[in-house]
């Protein structure tokens, strides 16, 4: 049989990286798909670029029209980000009845719900596996492995940039502080942030905005789909809760280690009975689990069901080969099912359309969490007491306080509080509160706390 002929839109990171997989493990994977996949047309906007792969073979074009409407093709694979050429273009090949692979969380999560029905009506596949913690097949450990389950609740550590720049802030703060066994022994000054997003730019993580990876968009977008397939529900990123890493401090990663935490950007999404938690942003883990010793570029996602309990999924989150991996099994899922009953595909969403629940996104006002809280105030009888005070009348009950020594330098010291859980809601008023008191001196830092237990 010939091979199948692919259309590749990108010839970047990930485009690199999957044209380099499927030449060097061609044979395998024809034995493994039952036809040889062959990348016959690509594009990129500059077709001068060095590239990391070599494309002698490929027919090039600036114009990802010519490779979406050139009839050779079969599949059309998605790699160049962005959301408006790309959904043209993928829509476009859809049209043309090609079938479609993408990374391209962004487009997915925003344009998923019309990508999805389009395909359905034209009889075509769209598979996203890599556009979800890169290498880590976690679409089809949830939308085939755990189909047994109720899902009760996904959490997960699914933007590797924000945990490679965690990590690095992480070391050096250990290392200021002369702990033994921190990875870098002596560099106390510390790296700043943008030298670390610099490299993890270099690595060829980041996205082309990095705020996208700073600010927890990009992470929200990969939990929206993970939120979707896992309970069922239409794609619904505006719905989301985002923060990012941004404001978190060498202080708070101090502090959190003294208190055995430590600080990973997590997506979380829970199913409970008055609707559906859907958030990310920064949030402290204790030390002891597994997924809080995940570090560097690495990705985890903790799924819980009803029947199989915990599960841990772990790897690479971002990277050429590693997103290649992801990219080039949902080709041979698609070659296998070309010759396949095309309506009794595995649905895009897991559950089959006609079946999604219209169960409603909770606002974050609306979810329980434990808090860290730091503030800075003035060092003089009686400040303990009004912050207290405040958090009582919101009926928020403290775990542990902690006062620290303050520098020669500064008037006022760090108090830190640990709480137990209580509705967002009632922590703004108290924080609103406290931060009207004459003896706090700046905004108080907030950071949510999971223990991740059960
Ligand atoms: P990238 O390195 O910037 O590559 C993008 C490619 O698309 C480049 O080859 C670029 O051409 C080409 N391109 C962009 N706009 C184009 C246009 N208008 N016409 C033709 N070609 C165009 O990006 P990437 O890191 O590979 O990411 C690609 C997608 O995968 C994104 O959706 C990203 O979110 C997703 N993803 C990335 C990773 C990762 O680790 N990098 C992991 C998972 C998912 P030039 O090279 O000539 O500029
Ligand atoms: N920018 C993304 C990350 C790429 O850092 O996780 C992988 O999706």
């Amino acid at each position: 049989m010939k091979p199948v002929k692919v259309g590749l839109l990108g010839l970047g990171t990930v485009g690199g990286g999957t044209v380099n997989v499927l030449k060097r493990n061609g044979k395998e994977i024809a034995r493994r798909a039952g036809r040889g996949i062959e990348i016959a047309h690509a594009c990129a906007r500059e077709l001068s670029k060095a590239r990391i792969c070599d494309t002698r073979g490929i027919t090039l074009s600036v114009n990802a029209q010519e490779v979406v409407d050139n009839p050779e093709i079969e599949i059309v694979v998605e790699l160049m980000g962005g959301t408006h050429l790309a959904r043209e273009m993928i829509l476009r090949a859809i049209q043309n009845g090609k079938h479609v692979v993408t990374a391209n969380k962004a487009l997915i999560a925003k344009h998923g719900n019309e990508i999805f029905a389009a395909a359905t009506k034209r009889g075509v596949m769209v598979a996203f596996e890599a556009a979800v913690a890169g290498g880590i097949p976690i679409i089809k450990a949830i939308r085939e492995g755990l189909s047994g389950n109720h899902i009760q609740w996904v959490a997960g550590i699914i933007n590797g940039t924000s945990n490679f720049i965690l990590t690095e802030l992480r070391d050096d703060v250990l290392s200021s502080m002369g702990v033994a066994g921190s990875k870098k022994p002596g560099t106390a000054a510390g790296k700043d942030f943008a030298t670390v997003l610099k490299e993890a730019q270099r690595l060829g993580y980041a996205e082309a905005d990095p705020t996208f990876d700073i600010e927890g968009i990009d992470a929200g977008h990969k939990l929206t789909i993970l939120a979707s397939i896992a309970f069922g529900i239409p794609l619904q990123f505006d719905a989301m809760y985002t923060e990012g890493i941004s404001k978190i401090t060498r202080d708070d990663v101090a502090y959190a280690e003294e208190l055995g935490y430590r600080i990973k950007l997590l997506g979380i999404t829970k199913r409970l009975e008055q609707g559906i938690e859907l958030r990310v942003h920064p949030t402290m883990i204790p030390a002891r689990r597994l997924i809080a010793n995940v570090d560097g570029v690495m990705n985890a996602v903790l799924v819980s069901g009803d029947a199989v309990g915990p599960t841990l999924y772990y790897g690479a989150g971002a990277g050429a080969e590693p997103t290649a991996s992801a990219v080039v099994a949902d080709l041979v899922d698609v070659v296998r099912a070309l010759t396949s009953d095309p309506e009794n595909r595995v649905p895009h969403l897991a559950f089959q359309a006609d079946a999604l629940s219209d169960v409603a996104i909770l606002p974050i006002s609306e979810v329980m969490t434990a808090y860290y809280l730091r503030l800075q105030a003035l060092d003089k009888p009686g400040v303990l007491a009004d912050v207290t005070r405040i958090l009582a009348d919101q009926q928020i009950s403290i775990e542990a306080i902690i006062q620290k020594e303050p520098s020669p330098s500064m008037q006022s010291v760090s108090v830190i509080i640990l709480t137990h859980q209580v509705k967002e809601q009632r922590m703004n008023e108290a924080i609103k509160r406290i931060e009207a008191l004459q003896s706090i001196r700046a905004a108080v830092t907030r950071i949510r706390v999971e223990s991740l237990g059960k």
